[in-house]
C-alpha cells in the first residue's frame, strides 16, 4: 500500500508543470492544432474504450461458465455480424484519418506574406540558423518574435535531422541536399526548450536548442546586436590577448568571428557573449563551462568535433574573456 501511494504520488507530481518540453502545453498555432488533434481523438478513444469494455464485461457476466448450463452456440457465418465488425473499425479508421489529414494541411508549413524567413541547418550535433531577409546568423539560440509567422526552411549539413519544439513546432526532419519547411506563429513570450529527434549519432541526446520569443522591441534590439560587428577589446584587456591567442590557435579554422576568422566547422562565434548557453544549448554560457568546453569538448559530449585544446592556464583564462567579451 505505501508502495502504490508513492507510485502515486511520483504519477501526480508529473502533473505539476512547468512542463518545458512538453507538447500539451503549446503555445504557437502549430502546437495547438496538434494538441487538439490528439485531444480530441484521445476523447474519442476513451468513449470506443468504454463501450467495448462495458461489451467485454457484459459478456463475461452473462455468459460465464455455470454448473448445469447448455454449451454456447458458436456463431459462424453471421454475414451482418461480418460486415459489422469489417465496416466499424473501418469508419474508426476515417473518423480518425479526416481530422489528421486537415491538420497535416494546415501545419505542412505554407507561411503567409510577410512570414519571417530563417533558414536551419543541422549539424553534428548543433543547430545553425540564417535570417537571410535580416542579414543575421545564429546558433542554437533561434530568437522570434511573438504573433508573427516565421517560416522555417530546413536542411542538413550531415545526416538527417528533427527540429522539435514541442510547445511551438516539429517534429520535421532536416535532410541534405532538401528543403523541409515549418511555419508557426508564438502566442506568448517566453524560452521554449527543444532537442533533435532523430538519431544522428553519438551525440544525438545532446542536440538541445532553445526558441526565445521575444516582444518586437526586443527581438528587434537583439537583430541589431546581431548586425553589429564583434566587440572590440580594449586596450590592454584580458580580452584583447586572448584574441591574440584565438588568432594563433586551432579556433581560427573551425569557427567564424567576423573580421577575425571565417572558419565553417563550428558554429558562429562573433556575438557568442550573448548566448545564454554553449555546446548545443547544453550547458549554461559560464566562465567554468567555456573553460572546460575548450579544454576537452569531446568529454563533455560525445563524438563533439572539437579537439581537446592544449592551451595554457593563463592562455586558457584569455580565450574565455574575449569570448565573454563578444556580446
Ligand atoms: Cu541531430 Cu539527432
Amino acid at each position: 500500500m505505501p508502495l502504490l501511494l508513492a507510485v502515486v504520488l511520483v504519477v501526480l507530481t508529473a502533473c505539476g508543470g512547468p512542463f518545458p518540453q512538453s507538447a500539451l502545453a503549446p503555445r504557437s498555432d502549430f502546437s495547438t492544432s496538434l494538441d487538439h488533434l490528439f485531444t480530441n481523438i484521445f476523447w474519442w478513444a476513451v468513449v470506443v474504450f468504454l463501450i467495448v469494455e462495458a461489451l467485454l464485461l457484459y459478456a463475461i457476466a452473462r455468459y460465464r461458465a455455470r454448473p448445469g448450463a447448455a454449451a454456447p452456440k458458436p456463431v459462424h457465418g453471421h454475414t451482418a455480424l461480418e460486415i459489422g465488425w469489417t465496416l466499424a473499425p473501418a469508419l474508426i479508421l476515417v473518423f480518425i484519418a479526416v481530422p489528421t489529414m486537415r491538420t497535416i494541411f494546415e501545419t505542412a508549413g505554407n507561411a503567409p506574406e510577410g512570414a519571417l524567413r530563417v533558414e536551419v541547418i543541422g549539424h553534428q550535433w548543433w543547430w545553425e540558423y540564417r535570417y537571410p531577409t535580416l542579414g543575421i546568423g545564429a546558433a542554437n539560440e533561434l530568437h522570434v518574435p511573438v504573433r508573427t509567422p516565421v517560416q522555417l526552411e530546413m536542411t542538413s549539413a550531415d545526416v538527417i535531422h528533427s527540429f522539435w519544439v514541442p510547445r511551438l513546432a516539429g517534429k520535421r526532419d532536416l535532410i541534405q541536399g532538401r528543403i523541409n519547411r515549418i511555419e508557426f506563429s508564438a502566442d506568448s513570450t517566453g524560452e521554449y526548450r527543444g532537442q533533435c529527434a532523430e538519431f544522428c549519432g553519438a551525440s544525438h541526446a545532446n542536440m538541445r536548442l532553445r526558441v526565445v520569443v521575444q516582444l518586437d522591441t526586443a527581438f528587434q534590439a537583439w537583430v541589431d546586436r546581431q548586425r553589429a560587428g564583434p566587440t572590440a577589446p580594449a586596450k590592454g584587456s584580458p580580452a584583447e590577448l586572448g584574441q591574440q591567442v584565438f588568432r594563433r590557435s586551432a579556433c581560427i579554422g573551425c569557427h567564424t568571428i567576423v573580421g577575425i576568422s571565417q572558419g565553417k566547422v563550428g558554429p558562429e562565434l562573433t556575438h557568442v557573449g550573448s548566448r545564454a548557453t554553449i555546446a548545443g544549448a547544453l550547458f549554461p554560457n559560464t566562465t567554468d563551462m567555456l573553460r572546460r568546453w575548450i579544454m576537452n569538448a569531446p568529454s563533455l559530449k560525445p563524438g563533439a568535433l572539437m579537439p581537446p585544446q592544449g592551451l595554457s592556464a593563463a592562455d586558457l583564462d584569455a580565450v574565455v574573456a574575449y569570448l565573454q567579451s563578444l556580446k
